[in-house]
């Protein structure tokens, strides 16, 4: 019988307290909040297009200026870039109603920003990922729960919006199939999904992939369906079979385009489980309720869930000496800000891509999952 020597990595808060405690952008009062846009405000954001090389993740520096400071002044991240009213549901753009629909997809107080509260200068670095969307960084007076929008930056955007990122690997039904889901910006009208794939050293074959999504319609409440929606793009999933115990497997995924041209995500690798009963050392990692957290200290000075970063990097540290992961439910803590899956789905991307990631249901996440 396979050894299988367990290690528990506890992420556990407090009987998840924390965790289950007030996401941070619900403390925003998004929807009674004020557009009041100061000429003498400013708030631009550099460089304007990110990850021309390929990546999936870049650092902005959003510079600030408005003529008073305040220590309530923050900067909130929108993507898409048009945040305003023009953008609420059944809205034509004027008339009664609230002014700003979506809640930012995070935020950084100004006062972050050394010395702002005197020179009422500033600049603020912002880690962004590729969302498929574009960005813009609106200037807010009054807090999070008397917010008043006076300025917004130029928009900024990847080079590819609609790129492929973030496979996440797990076991199919029987040892010897491994499933690779993945994100984009591509419905299935526009280009062909698809994972190349292929033992190493041998030819690549290529797997067909399916794709689904949801809409706003098909969530049950708030905020999901209202400040907290966002479009979640493409949910792609392939079935490589017939594997091979042990060995070694790469592989890419990809959309063919109609005009034949292939758009791929970046090469990967894994290795096939054992034979079932074959004589082999099984390193096996379960933890539950992690939660993700923004590198960049965005939303509140990572208050709300930064021991998940340290928990993510101790697996990535580890992954050589991993075979499996279970993620034992209590996933993004996402609360109904549908933003918050491509940032959970990015933070464990180097894990899930390599080793296959198990998803289990725990009590809390019927409610937890949007
Ligand atoms: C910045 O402003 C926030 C919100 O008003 C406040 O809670 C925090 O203490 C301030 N931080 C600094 C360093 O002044
Ligand atoms: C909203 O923003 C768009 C794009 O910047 C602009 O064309 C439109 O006039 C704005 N609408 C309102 C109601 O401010
Ligand atoms: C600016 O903030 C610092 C640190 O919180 C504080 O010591 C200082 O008094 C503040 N200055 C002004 C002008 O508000
Ligand atoms: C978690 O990570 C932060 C930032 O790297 C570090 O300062 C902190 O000491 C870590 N905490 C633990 C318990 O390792």
């Amino acid at each position: 019988a396979p050894c299988l020597p367990l290690l528990l990595l506890a992420a556990c808060w407090g009987g998840g307290a924390d965790g289950h405690g007030v996401h941070p952008l619900s403390r925003i009062a998004i929807h009674h909040a004020r557009v009041a846009l100061d000429a003498s405000a400013a708030v631009r954001a550099l460089p304007k297009l990110l990850g021309s090389r390929g990546e999936d993740t870049a650092w902005v520096t959003v510079e600030f200026k408005i003529p008073r400071a305040s220590d309530g002044d923050w900067i909130g991240v929108f993507s898409p870039s048009n945040f305003n009213g023009s953008t609420c549901p059944g809205s034509h753009g004027s008339g009664p109603g609230p002014a700003i629909c979506s809640a930012p997809i995070k935020y950084q107080f100004t006062n972050y920003s050394s010395g702002y509260n005197k020179s009422a200068t500033g600049a603020l670095k912002f880690q962004l990922i590729n969302q498929r969307q574009d960005f813009s960084f609106g200037f807010f007076t009054g807090g999070l729960s008397n917010p008043t929008l006076v300025a917004v930056s130029n928009r900024i955007v990847f080079a590819n919006p609609k790129a492929p990122v973030y496979p996440r690997l797990a076991l199919g039904k029987t040892w010897n199939k491994m499933t690779v889901t993945w994100t984009s910006g591509y419905g299935i009208s526009e280009a062909h999904p698809f994972v190349e794939w292929g033992m190493k050293g041998s030819h690549p074959v290529h797997a067909a992939a399916d794709t689904v999504t949801f809409g706003r319609e098909s969530l049950c409440g708030e905020p999901a369906r209202s400040v907290g929606w966002r479009d979640p793009g493409f949910i792609h999933t392939a079935f490589l079979k017939n594997l091979s115990p042990e060995k070694e497997y790469y592989y890419k995924i990809g959309h063919r385009l109609r005009n034949g041209q292939v758009i791929w995500g970046k090469p990967k690798s894994f290795r096939a489980p054992p034979y079932p009963g074959q004589k082999s050392l099984q390193r096996v990692v379960i933890f539950g309720d992690m939660g993700k957290d923004e590198r960049d200290g965005s939303n509140e000075y990572q208050n709300y869930q930064p021991a998940s970063l340290n928990t993510t990097d101790a697996l990535i540290r580890d992954l050589d000496n991993t075979d499996i992961v279970f993620h034992i439910g209590d996933i993004s803590y996402a609360n109904g800000y549908l933003s918050q899956w491509d940032q959970f789905t990015q933070q464990v991307e180097p894990i899930t891509s390599r080793v296959p990631y198990m998803m289990a249901r725990s009590a809390s996440s019927s409610y937890f999952v949007l």
